[in-house]
């Protein structure tokens, strides 16, 4: 069988005219390959492990292509067998012999360039020096990062991680920002504490300050109750009307923030309590719904004129000791004024006959938190402040 790789094109064509036993040609023509081989046919030979100058082996020979083909077939599968071999076998690999490429610098000499030795399917890496930029940048990096570890917290232990030499952290920063920020409002604040409540008003710096420090301590601490806006919700007052429970003078709004209103971790705290007309049975429900639509005719609400009118005895009765006898409400004790428009416990501004009935019946009792033990004076002066002015300040 002839080999295929015989048939290689390169080896001078169809190996049916090969060499056999009864080939009649004579040997190899002595004339053409002795003589100086070109240095392509030299470098090939070379390449081969021949001598190019032997008519017996030189490639160049027409006569040895047979054999020309064959030993670079063997050659190309001992260089395959070669790079799929382990190292422990061959040892170290060599660069193979492989061509080296040439760095050129204009106006330098070039330099070869030497190989790893490591070939994948016959790829070379070669051992081309890392671009100067790069390394420079890479050498300015590690500088930078072991700068970095020792001036600044780095290194995680258990508890924290290492200060750093400049002992900065954003934490130390924060608590820097608020002591500079305290240190440059210490003095207004201690103007705004030392002057009289209603002369607030009159000091345009002060009222500044207030309404600023006022609105902050307002988003902070007083919005999830009475609302962003403070336009309050059912049971929590709308601070922006003219409407008042204890008070809407700057000093009853600071003595309600100071002690809260029915807070029970406040001794001063304002306390008071409508009773629980319908689950301590101190009236029966009819009394209650009477009661009630006298309560709706109060504020010129349609009710029930026959009931109202029973209702105003219970009225008389029961309820005018706190909401007194025409229904406006008293202060000192935070009963509201039933003859507006403005419903603490209503819905929309509203308050509707079941409402006031479930008021009367289970009694109403709003709490709002002492403020004094949770906020400095300086911040319950300038909220207070900020309420008064909200609108509704009296
Ligand atoms: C936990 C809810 C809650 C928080 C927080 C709260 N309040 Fe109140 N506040 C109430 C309730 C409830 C009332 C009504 C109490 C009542 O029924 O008499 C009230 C009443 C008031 C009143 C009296 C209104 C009037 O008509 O006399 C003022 C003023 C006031 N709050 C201001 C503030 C300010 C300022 C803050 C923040 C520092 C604040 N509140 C935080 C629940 C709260
Ligand atoms: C001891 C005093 C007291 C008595 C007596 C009293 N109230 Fe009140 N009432 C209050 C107080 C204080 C509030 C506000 C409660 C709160 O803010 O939690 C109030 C609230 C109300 C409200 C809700 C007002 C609103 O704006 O939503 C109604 C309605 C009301 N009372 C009706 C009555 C009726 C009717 C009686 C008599 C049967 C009565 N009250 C007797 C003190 C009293």
């Amino acid at each position: 069988m002839a080999d295929p790789t015989s048939d290689d094109p390169a080896a001078g064509g169809p190996g049916a005219d090969g060499p056999g036993a009864g080939d009649p040609r004579p040997a190899a023509p002595a004339a053409a390959p002795t003589a100086t081989p070109t240095a392509r046919e030299a470098e090939v030979a070379e390449n081969m492990g021949v001598s190019a100058t032997d008519p017996h082996t030189s490639p160049a020979n027409p006569e040895n292509r047979i054999s020309v083909g064959r030993r670079a077939a063997d050659a190309e599968n001992a260089e395959q067998i070669l790079q799929n071999a382990p190292e422990a076998i061959i040892g170290v690999r060599p660069g193979h012999g492989a061509r080296k490429p040439v760095r050129r610098k204009p106006g330098k000499q070039p330099v070869e360039v030497a190989s790893t030795g490591h070939s994948w399917d016959g790829i070379e890496e070669y051992d081309n020096p890392l671009p100067r930029w790069w390394l420079w940048t890479f050498y300015a990096t590690i500088i930078w990062a072991i700068g970095y570890v020792i001036a600044f917290p780095a290194i995680p232990l258990v508890t924290k991680a290492t200060e750093g030499l400049l002992g900065r952290t954003t934490r130390n920063e924060v608590a820097a920002d608020i002591q500079r920020f305290d240190a440059a409002n210490a003095p207004i604040q201690a103007r705004l504490t030392s002057v009289d409540l209603a002369a607030i008003k009159d000091d345009p710096e002060l009222m500044n300050y207030a309404g600023n420090a006022g609105a902050a301590v307002f988003r902070t601490w007083c919005a999830q109750c009475h609302g962003s806006g403070a336009a309050g919700a059912s049971g929590y007052p709308n601070l922006l009307d003219n409407d008042w429970l204890w008070g809407g003078t700057i000093e009853d709004i600071h003595t309600t923030l100071l002690h809260g209103i029915r807070s029970p971790d406040d001794p001063d705290t304002r306390y008071s309590e409508m009773p629980r007309f319908g689950l301590d049975e101190l009236l029966d429900d009819a009394q209650i719904r009477q009661v009630t639509q006298y309560v709706l005719s109060l504020s010129g609400q349609p009710h029930d004129a026959a009931a109202a009118g029973a209702g105003a005895t219970v009225f008389a009765e029961q309820c005018t000791a706190c909401h007194l006898e025409d229904g406006t409400g008293d202060r000192a004790q935070g009963a509201p004024d039933l003859t507006d428009a403005v419903w603490l416990y209503g819905r929309d501004g509203q308050a509707d006959a079941a409402t006031i009935q479930r008021i009367v019946h289970d009694g109403p009792f709003g709490v709002m938190p002492a403020w004094s033990d949770r906020l400095s004076e300086a911040d319950i002066r300038a909220v207070a402040s900020y309420v008064h002015g909200l609108g509704g300040g009296e």
